[in-house]
């Protein structure tokens, strides 16, 4: 897999940054920005300008930031990065609005059965008008399914499903549409990636629920898939296939929203860690890019120099994981290319 991807790099426009490819095909790529980088790491934001089209925070709208307390919004760090994206003319992408994590410690004893309601209305009616006309998408809801949970309709046992049940979600995007009604409404799941028996319990319990959804009139727009990957772990090409197609064919779109790919299960050569993660990377993003509605990718950060799989996922020998587009110095690595291949590769969308 490693010559074809390097001598493709080696052939190939060498000058356009991965948005540029993706924009060829009718696609778009972007990345996680996080606080750090739009406050301290030009050289990071180059890249960033020079890659992406899009990007999304991977805190600065969250719950924690922009609600710290019950009566407090503080929207400094999300503007800081609007205001990064409008000077480089990037869109933007909110996430999220209702999720188990990133929230404040005030929040979930504050749910009692007479709030509840009306704390999530409430923030998401403040958040949304307040960025209303410049977010291209909202994760409206993030990581609600988690059928070994074992809970109502293979919901995940979260704040909001204990405080509200299964109409937080029909509740959250209901409010979104209402306030900001141009801003792509996305709902945002991971761990649907593998043949893995827990991932095709969620992969059903998803297109369930997404057909659930679409059957009451929910106003979801676009499926987001994460794409944390494990480089160590077989692909299916077919399952991955079928689930796109599944997702498309009621009507949804989809886009990749958080791609990264994990390599602690791997030993610590670089150059074969490389090799392996960007194959990977091609296996799981061909399939799902010969999807028509697939509209576009985001990795979880561009570069290895920010990554939140070291701390989540630390290797035994402690070396940082190769996840990312940019290694630490900010060149390109085999993913890059990996990445452009798969995007070089799309068909055309009209
Ligand atoms: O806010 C505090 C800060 O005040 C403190 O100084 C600092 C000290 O470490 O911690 C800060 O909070 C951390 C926060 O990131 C910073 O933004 C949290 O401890 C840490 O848990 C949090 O992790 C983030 C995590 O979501 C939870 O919000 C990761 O950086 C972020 O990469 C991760 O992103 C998620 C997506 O939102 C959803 N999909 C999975 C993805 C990876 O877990």
């Amino acid at each position: 897999m490693a010559a074809p991807l390097v001598a493709m790099a080696a052939g190939e426009a060498p000058g356009l940054g991965l948005n540029q490819r993706a924009r060829r095909r009718g696609l778009f790529f972007g990345a996680a920005v996080n606080d750090d980088t739009v406050t301290k790491d030009k050289p990071y934001l180059d890249k960033i300008d020079a890659d992406c089209g899009i990007v999304v925070g991977e805190a600065q709208f969250k719950w924690a930031d922009v609600h710290p307390e019950p009566d407090k919004f503080d929207f400094a760090r999300a503007e800081a990065l609007m205001t990064f994206a409008k000077a480089r003319k990037l869109r933007v992408r909110g996430h999220t609005l209702a999720w188990h994590e990133g929230n404040p410690d005030w929040l979930e004893p504050a749910l009692k059965p007479g709030t509840a309601e009306g704390i999530l209305r409430t923030h998401i009616q403040t958040v949304t008008k307040h960025f209303a006309g410049r977010l291209a998408h909202w994760d409206v809801v993030n990581e609600v399914v988690q059928p070994d949970d074992k809970q109502v309709h293979d919901l995940r046992a979260s704040l909001w499903l204990r405080a509200l049940g299964p109409a937080y979600i029909d509740i959250a995007f209901q409010e979104a549409a209402a306030c900001d009604p141009g801003a792509l409404r996305v709902i945002n799941e991971f761990g649907t990636d593998y043949p893995l028996a827990w991932q095709e319990r969620k992969r059903v319990a998803f297109l369930g629920l997404l057909a659930d959804l679409r059957a009451r009139k929910v106003p979801v727009q676009a499926v987001g898939l994460q794409a944390h990957l494990d480089a160590a772990e077989p692909i299916d090409q077919k399952v991955l296939s079928r689930f796109v197609t599944d997702i498309a064919s009621m009507g949804y779109r989809i886009i990749v929203t958080e791609l990264d790919v994990r390599d602690q299960r791997l030993p610590g050569d670089i150059d074969s860690r490389d090799t392996a993660v960007a194959a990977h990377a091609k296996a799981w993003l061909d399939p799902v890019l010969a999807c028509p509605a697939v509209l576009g990718v985001l990795t979880w950060g561009l570069s290895d120099r920010h990554s939140w799989l070291n701390e989540k996922f630390p290797r035994d020998d402690k070396l940082d994981h190769r996840a990312l587009p940019l290694d630490a110095a900010l060149d390109r690595k085999k993913l890059w290319y990996a990445i452009a291949a798969a995007l070089d590769a799309a068909p055309m969308r009209s």
